[in-house]
């Protein structure tokens, strides 16, 4: 069973259309689906925007769905001048970019006394998610690396600047390193696919919403080609 996690509405209501639903169950304020999506058994749901609601959201799928992998979908703003709006970016790893212990002798990004400064997604499903890319949007470059997350919408040169000097990211967005690392506590495989709706930069708030529906529909096709590749 895979569980898909997008934070937002627009995220999660085509795919949610496209599953024969077999269930439907309310926990945390969420709305979980399972069914089938592509023949494939799936629980989708929508987490809500930020890291504590994706972490509980991810819990809840593993405890009480069952879930042994993990899906994050949605949108994301680019870190990189060579992933343009529209791209897909594949996360290598995961990070929290506004995770801060410096006066610790920690690195940013290092959570105190955890043993990983990255949560490294699972080599199977960052292969399934490039084939599912090839397949579904040829058109889109696709590009395999960091995802930093935050509790922060990014669109500010200064701050992109620094989130990229220091963690040299691909995308950043609001959720990903919450998810993976719920994942990576449970020992399940994770991967996070965002297309880019923004450059994350002083014209992120112009872009985004102009560019969010197409970013999301590409979501969809990928996801659906995602689990067809994976069932
Ligand atoms: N999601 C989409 N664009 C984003 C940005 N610029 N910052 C954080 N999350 C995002």
């Amino acid at each position: 069973m895979i569980g898909i996690i997008g934070a937002m509405e627009e995220e999660v209501e085509q795919l949610r259309e496209a599953i024969e639903v077999a269930e439907k169950k309310e926990k945390a304020g969420m709305t979980f689906y399972s069914g089938k999506l592509e023949g494939v058994p799936v629980t989708i749901v929508r987490s809500g925007i930020g890291k504590v609601n994706a972490a509980v959201c991810a819990q809840i799928l593993i405890d009480d769905f069952g879930v042994t992998s993990i899906v994050n979908t949605g949108i994301a703003g680019s870190l990189k001048a060579d992933i343009d709006i529209a791209d897909v970016v594949i996360s290598e790893d995961a990070l929290h970019h506004d995770m801060d212990a410096v006066g610790f002798g920690y690195p940013k990004g290092q959570i105190p006394r955890m043993d990983v400064l990255s949560f490294k997604a699972d080599k199977y499903l960052i292969e399934m998610a490039v084939k599912a890319c090839r397949t579904a949007v040829p058109e889109l470059g696709v590009h395999i690396g960091r995802v930093v997350s935050g509790d922060q919408f990014v669109s500010d040169k200064d701050k992109k600047a620094m989130i990229t000097d220091t963690f040299h990211g691909f995308c950043t967005e609001m959720e990903g390193a919450a998810i993976e690392q719920v994942a990576y506590l449970n020992r399940l495989p994770y991967v996070v696919i965002r297309t880019i709706s923004d450059k994350a930069d002083d014209s992120a708030t112009m872009d985004y919403p102009a560019f969010e529906k197409k970013a999301i529909e590409n979501s969809v096709k990928i996801i659906k080609q995602f689990v067809k590749e994976f069932g």
